[in-house]
């Protein structure tokens, strides 16, 4: 477990991104020379050691604090699956985790039926049918970053409780009020502080003090009076909120009184959403996104979500070199998937968009040939010029078609991969007065104006930018994996912004090439590239020395950190199955909760 102090960095690393990506625009580093001191070696870089996972016969959920985990295990153990274990997972998170659990933000979800089919729900957040392009720019045309990520406009139609709701009842076998019965429980009875929270919360005082609710929630009404660890925390109108929900199901939030509770305050404060939008709210079926990693099979999220078309690409690109042999983070294989990357979010900025208003080519990306060609120009000495890096031209075949990670697994072979988010830490920081959530700040995932970055330096084109009802494009990556039998292997996620998709691709390479357990490969340092900026970010200790003089020499720019400077990112919550070999052996659930954070693997 790392010391809080820097877990809580870490946790910062939403906002922080959004304070540095907004005030600075991203100053280029010029290549280093190359070293002549540089080692000739290209030696793998061992990984830390790290604690045995959790594991359990059962079933498991790994999740960001552990009371939400623990709110999941026991709808397995009456009996529930994993769908009643995520929606359990979900709302309680919603209570213990207000900086990115949510029921007023929106989040994806991947389904594995122990079948082996695969489904997923998409429950991201949409735009008011009053967002138009205007409302973020000023008279000269000017995109006005501040009005997408903080406050009123910056929120778009909240999607969690469609989506957990849209799961339980078409996947889950417990009832409303048996899987919510933890969250209200939590809400109403309070829960002792932890050092973490109390902490984060005396912290954003002064993110809070701007908004009346949020101070009457959050704070003590006074910086004077910071929280304490141990203190018991109490959501008496959150409570109320979920009992609306447990009563009337989504028309509990999406109409009635939640519903006039937001339309009236949106409507009050220059915001957008009114009645008519929540009352059109759906959370929609999706197919997933799928492709093969050296006989593995596996399964993320389609777009509105980039990060399984994203991922399925760097898979595509890392199966066509020997990754394991080539060895952990040593510099050819960073050389390697630095480039990967660099021509995966380039294609992401042009490409994505939400698939029910723009044509979205999922299909061509993802062939491995696509891949291939885009590789073609790689060369293993020196990086290609930035110049060149460019989106590439996929076949358009016609289709078939601060954040939180929750993985499930039941004894049925039946899995759920969650993630979820209010976008920045504590979202737009706006409370809902009298219903005690905070909203979504997910505006600013939208494409203000073709060429001005959002919070985490990601740019898009026209297809992406805010436009009336449309789903703004995310990195939400939730994955499930299936071993070369078809049995489950992997369920994997992360937060993170950009960063979602590289550690959960890491993630995924560091079971499969580097034959690391769920904790190690949760854990181990990671490295990011994401086309623009131009920089190869890596984690603090995470490369030696000699693997960054190697890249400065093959002319990458190196950098220490991402979005300005946050040293460690992405709390990946994964699982692992391991499968019996022997009659007299049972299934076995290994659960990594990533150190970066304060999650847990609670299984039985
Ligand atoms: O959907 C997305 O890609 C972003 N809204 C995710 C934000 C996020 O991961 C913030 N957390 N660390």
């Amino acid at each position: 477990m790392l010391p809080l102090a820097k877990a809580r960095t870490i946790g910062r690393a939403c906002l922080l991104a959004a304070f540095v990506v907004g005030l600075t625009a991203w100053t280029p580093i010029a290549p280093a020379p190359a070293d002549p001191g540089a080692s000739p070696s290209d030696r793998a870089t061992s990984p830390a050691p790290t604690p045995t996972p959790k594991y359990a016969e059962n079933g498991m959920v790994v999740a960001a604090k552990k009371r939400a985990s623990a709110a999941g295990v026991a709808m397995l153990k009456k009996g529930g699956n994993a769908v009643d274990a995520a929606v359990a997972t979900g709302f309680a998170l919603a209570v213990v985790h207000p900086w990115a659990g949510n029921i007023g933000g929106g989040g994806f979800m991947v389904i594995r039926r122990p079948d082996g089919s695969v489904t997923t729900i998409d429950h991201r957040e949409d735009a008011p049918s009053g967002a138009t392009q205007e409302r973020f720019l000023d008279e000269d045309g000017n995109a006005v970053r501040a009005r997408s990520r903080r406050g009123y406009l910056a929120s778009g139609v909240p999607g969690t409780v469609a989506g957990l709701l849209k799961a339980l009842d078409k996947y889950g076998t417990l009832d409303r009020a048996t899987v919510m019965a933890p969250a209200i429980r939590l809400a109403r009875d309070g829960f002792s502080l932890p050092y973490a929270l109390a902490t984060d919360l005396n912290e954003a005082y002064q993110d809070f003090a701007a908004f009346p609710s949020a101070k009457k929630y959050f704070t003590k009404g006074d910086s004077t009076k910071p929280y304490r660890a141990g203190e018991r925390f109490v959501q008496e109108d959150l409570a109320e909120t979920l009992v609306r929900i447990r009563e009337q199901g989504t028309a509990g939030f999406y109409e009635g009184k939640t519903a006039e509770l937001i339309a009236e305050q949106f409507a009050e404060n220059g915001g957008l959403i009114d009645k008519q939008d929540l009352a059109e709210y759906e959370a929609v079926e999706r197919e997933p996104v799928s492709t093969t990693y050296r006989g593995y099979e596996v399964h993320s999220m389609g777009p509105p979500s980039s990060g399984g078309v994203a991922i399925a690409q760097l898979l595509n690109a890392a199966e066509r070199k020997p990754i394991g042999k080539m060895g952990f983070n040593s510099s050819r294989t960073v050389h390697y998937i630095g480039e990967a990357m660099r021509r995966t979010f380039a294609d992401r900025a042009k490409w994505l968009g939400d698939p029910d208003h723009v044509e979205v080519p999922t299909q061509g990306l993802i062939q491995k040939d696509y891949m291939r060609q885009r590789m073609a120009s790689y060369d293993s000495l020196r990086i290609t010029p930035s110049d060149s890096v460019k989106a590439g031209r996929p076949m358009l075949a016609s289709e078939s078609m601060e954040t939180s990670h929750y993985s499930v697994a039941d004894s049925s072979g039946m899995a759920v991969s969650v993630t979820t988010t209010l976008n920045s830490g504590y979202g737009s920081k706006v409370v809902i007065d009298g219903a005690g959530f905070f909203m979504n700040n997910e505006m600013n995932d939208f494409v203000l104006k073709p060429g001005v970055p959002n919070q985490f330096g990601l740019s898009g084109t026209e297809r992406n930018l805010v436009a009336p009802d449309r789903r703004m494009v995310s990195s939400m990556s939730p994955t499930v994996v299936e071993d070369p039998q078809d049995r489950l292997f992997l369920v994997i996620g992360a937060p993170g912004g950009s960063t979602i998709i590289t550690t959960t691709f890491q993630v995924i390479m560091n079971v499969i090439d580097h034959d690391m357990d769920i904790e190690q490969a949760v854990a181990a340092g990671r490295i990011h590239h994401q086309w623009k900026p131009r920089v190869l970010s890596y984690e603090k200790n995470t490369l030696p020395q000699d693997v960054v003089w190697n890249l400065r020499a093959r002319g990458w720019p190196v950098t220490m950190g991402v979005f300005g400077g946050i040293p460690q990112w992405g709390r990946a919550q994964g699982l692992r199955v391991k499968h019996p070999e022997r009659p007299d052996q049972s299934r076995v659930f290994f659960g990594g909760s990533d150190p970066r954070g304060t999650g847990a693997a609670v299984g039985f």
